[in-house]
């Protein structure tokens, strides 16, 4: 099965011009590749100028948040509707840096179901903050898991435009100590499989579950190794095109 590998490139670069040449050096590789999506989220401001650059499917792009609401009196907010038509195919929803600043289950599972019924793919991070001895943080993703996604009826067709990606707080970003072990990895995402299953039915077994938080060009390999873990989600280290490039093919089998 192809591995969906995520580029968040969060609040930068500072400038088009340097978002655009890493944009394009990611995808002279990511072209070459026909076992792994590369889906670059780029700063909302230059979906519309790197989709001019995008051709066929292999290296496409998606948007770090979107709004619920189709409705014109939303200040500061983007519809799915309008990152579909700049380009975005993929959406993250539900990053631990967007619940910091606030955004609850509830936002987020809105969030979700405006965008797929916008035909977008959503990537809905969930993540335990820290882990305890007694595995309390299971019962946490479990709860996560459920409350970010719609209850609406998904036919196979919707259900199969959910990803979600295992983003351990503990492991995101400059402050985190180190990257989940693989086996932490592992454990929770047929954890998330195994939730996903008793909500949706067996149809959710498709669904792709990706690992985020510090993976670089040393560990990616490991995690791509995993039959488990369908994908990546990388933050700092998408934003240098040779170490993501590195990444995108650190797949050895
Ligand atoms: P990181 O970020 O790879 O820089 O730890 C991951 C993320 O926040 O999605």
């Amino acid at each position: 099965m192809k591995k969906i590998i995520v580029a968040n490139w969060k609040m930068a670069p500072a400038s088009f011009e340097s978002a655009k040449k890493t944009f394009r050096a990611i995808k002279k590789t990511a072209d070459k590749l026909h076992n792994v999506q590369t889906v670059v989220c780029p700063p909302v401001l230059y979906l519309r100028e790197l989709g001019a650059s995008v051709t066929g499917h292999r290296t496409v792009l998606g948007a770090q948040n979107a709004f619920w609401n189709e409705e014109e009196a939303h200040t500061g907010e983007h519809s799915p509707d309008m990152l579909v038509r700049v380009g975005a195919k993929y959406v993250i929803l539900g990053h631990s840096e967007r619940r910091a600043l606030g955004e609850s289950d509830v936002m987020i599972r809105e969030k979700v179901r405006a965008c797929l019924l916008s035909g977008l793919y959503v990537i809905a991070c969930v993540g335990e903050k820290e882990r305890d001895a007694h595995g309390g943080y299971t019962k946490f993703i479990a709860n996560q898991v459920r409350q970010s996604l719609p209850k609406i009826n998904m036919g196979k067709q919707l259900l199969g435009n959910i990803i979600v990606a295992y983003e351990p707080l503990w492991a995101i970003g400059k402050k985190a100590k180190r990257a989940a072990s693989v086996e932490d990895a592992v454990e929770a995402t047929i954890f998330i499989k195994k939730t996903l299953v008793g909500i949706f039915g067996k149809d959710a077994v498709n669904i792709p579950i990706l690992y985020g938080g510090s993976v670089n060009d040393q560990n990616a390999g490991e995690f791509l190794e995993q039959e488990s873990v369908n994908g990546l989600l990388v933050g700092r280290a998408s934003l240098d095109p040779e170490t993501f490039s590195r990444i995108l093919t650190a797949r050895k089998k």
